[in-house]
């Protein structure tokens, strides 16, 4: 992917994340909406994985045809609001392993500290997409990143619902090799870090809480 940011502007998926915007929109299909999206969005992450030939043979005569190549895929999650973008993307793509990340922010120091992080082996030999919904600040997607990259990741995509520009300049600023998917970049963040227009807390959103 050469484009740091892709803003995926398919109108299925601008359709279905106006839907998630929308404040009355319920719990139960905030979460479906964002499984549909997150297979959207995995359609354009995914649009460079490595492919081979094999041969196999139709009905009809023997044929050399496309396969993927390499390694197993890894999609790691930036918990918890990430976990709404695994299953809809694991459908796709089946055989991905799966890491985890868990970070929160010092009250004090205001910088992330890392709580959890459990990853497949040999990043360094696979394509790493890492999921989290919203790209605020870009501090903790900044961290998970340097924390993959401590882990061996070479190959690594972001993918996220929607961006602000805060977010993506730190992205850029801290992982220039890092290409960035999204179905929106919003026009800002306000005083306490929520993306604006944005559609609020997307953790609480899928998961019902509060
Ligand atoms: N995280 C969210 O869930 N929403 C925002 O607007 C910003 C960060």
């Amino acid at each position: 992917m050469s484009e740091h940011l892709t803003v995926v502007t398919h109108p299925l998926v601008q359709h279905k994340l106006t839907i998630m915007r929308d404040k009355d929109t319920s719990t139960a299909s905030f979460r479906q909406l964002l499984r549909e999206i997150s297979q959207l969005l995995a359609y354009e992450v995914t649009r460079e994985m490595a492919m081979t030939m094999k041969q196999i043979e139709t009905p009809m005569c023997a044929m050399d045809a496309p396969v993927l190549a390499g390694r197993k895929m890894v999609l790691v999650s930036i918990l918890r609001a990430g976990n709404g973008l695994l299953d809809g993307i694991l459908e796709l793509v089946p055989s991905a392993r799966v890491g985890f990340v868990g970070l929160y922010r010092d009250e004090e120091t205001l910088q992330p500290v890392q709580y959890y992080c459990k990853l497949p082996p040999d990043l360094g030999d696979r394509l790493v997409i890492a999921v989290d919904p919203m790209l605020a600040t870009g501090n903790s997607s900044a961290a998970a990143i340097d924390l993959l990259k401590q882990a061996g990741a070479r190959n690594i995509r972001f993918l996220c619902l929607l961006a602000a520009p805060e977010g993506v300049a730190r992205m850029k600023e801290a992982h220039p090799d890092v290409p960035i998917v999204t179905a929106a970049l919003d026009e800002r963040l306000n005083e306490k870090g929520y993306i604006v227009p944005g559609l609020g807390d997307a953790g609480d959103r899928m998961f019902g809480t509060r």
